[in-house]
């Protein structure tokens, strides 16, 4: 037993709000890459393991990209299958060098991997990882897997055989509207995001993000995976966004473009195929260095499990906590 007096001084200190967890953090692509292919030599083929490296925040002792959110990348070398599996912990891709002849297979559906392509693979579901290509293949990993950790819910199982049995329907690739929806996404395809992302490029936008778009569900109106937001964001050419902080932690890849995003006191430097982390309820805001391009991010955030909870908190800067009231939570029955 513990006297509550005791608690009561840990609770004074989160007046205000939590410590964010973990460090602001990048992980170059020039340090990784070449350690992505070094991982060729101690893992000579992918089999039931996975060539992924994860990426360890330095201020988080059980590491992760995040509290809640593990990031790393995977290359699938030509030829190569990543056996089937299934787990309770949610998983999607984010393909950086993909090939119209490597696929993931997700509950049977054959899902095209083509250069930033985003692939979801919700909890349990079975997939396996094939490259036909002549190439590399290599991608984003993004998992809930600290979250499922930390509740204790991790459950694993191998299908047994290398592959599961495997149909190209295209009933898995994203249909903006509801109706044409039979399933929820398993695939939504570059060619479409970057269309939208075009086509709205002259909106304002958000104060905070720039042009952001979330990808949703269409079948539900609601996020990509219940513990996971997929958001993919553009900052026109010089831009740069106003400081806010959130609840919520997210980790992002930079498609293209060149900028910083400062978190608290640091200042985060990317460049194309960079990945970095902002922890939770730390001020941050978005540069876009160049003045002639735009850059792109695509990030994951662990948004939807705090609003599923009635957690969601967003502030913005200079707001004197006028504005720390919570969002409404989302209702269960969303739209
Ligand atoms: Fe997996
Ligand atoms: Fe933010």
């Amino acid at each position: 037993m513990r006297g509550q007096w005791k608690a009561d001084e840990l609770l004074v200190q989160t007046i205000g709000g939590p410590k964010p967890a973990g460090s602001p953090y990048v992980w170059k692509w020039s340090a990784v890459h070449p350690l992505l292919l070094e991982a060729c030599n101690v893992l000579p083929e992918s089999f039931t393991a996975r060539r992924h490296l994860g990426f360890m925040n330095p201020g988080l002792e059980r590491g992760g990209a995040t509290h809640t959110i593990r990031m790393g990348l995977q290359m699938v070398r030509p030829g190569e299958i990543a056996w089937a599996h299934r787990h309770t912990i949610a998983a999607l891709r984010f393909v950086v060098a993909g090939s119209k002849q490597a696929y993931t297979v997700v509950d049977g559906e054959v899902c095209p991997m083509e250069n930033y392509d985003l692939i979801l693979t919700p909890q349990w579901s079975w997939h396996d990882h094939h490259n036909k290509s002549g190439e590399n293949i290599i991608w984003l990993d993004v998992l809930d897997a600290s979250l499922i950790a930390a509740l204790n819910a991790t459950f694993y199982e191998p299908y047994g055989e290398k592959r599961q049995q495997a149909k190209r329907s295209g009933e898995g690739d994203y249909v903006p509207e509801q109706a044409g929806a039979r399933q929820p996404p398993l695939r939504y395809p570059w060619s479409e995001t970057e269309k939208l992302l075009q086509k709205m490029a002259h909106l304002e936008g958000s104060a905070y993000d720039g042009l952001s778009l979330e990808y949703v569900n269409p079948m539900t109106g609601g996020p990509a995976l219940p513990t996971l937001g997929c958001w993919v964001q553009m900052l026109r050419p010089g831009e740069s966004t106003q400081a806010h902080r959130h609840i919520s932690s997210a980790v992002y890849f930079v498609v293209r473009g060149e900028g910083e995003t400062v978190v608290g006191d640091e200042r985060l430097e990317w460049n194309r195929h960079d990945s970095f982390a902002v922890p939770n309820w730390s001020w941050h805001r978005h540069i876009n260095r160049s003045k002639t391009d735009a850059a792109i991010l695509f990030s994951v955030n662990d948004t939807p499990v705090f609003q599923a909870l009635g957690l969601y908190r967003e502030e913005p800067e200079n707001s004197l906590q006028q504005a720390a009231a919570p969002l409404t939570p989302t209702p269960l029955g969303r739209k």
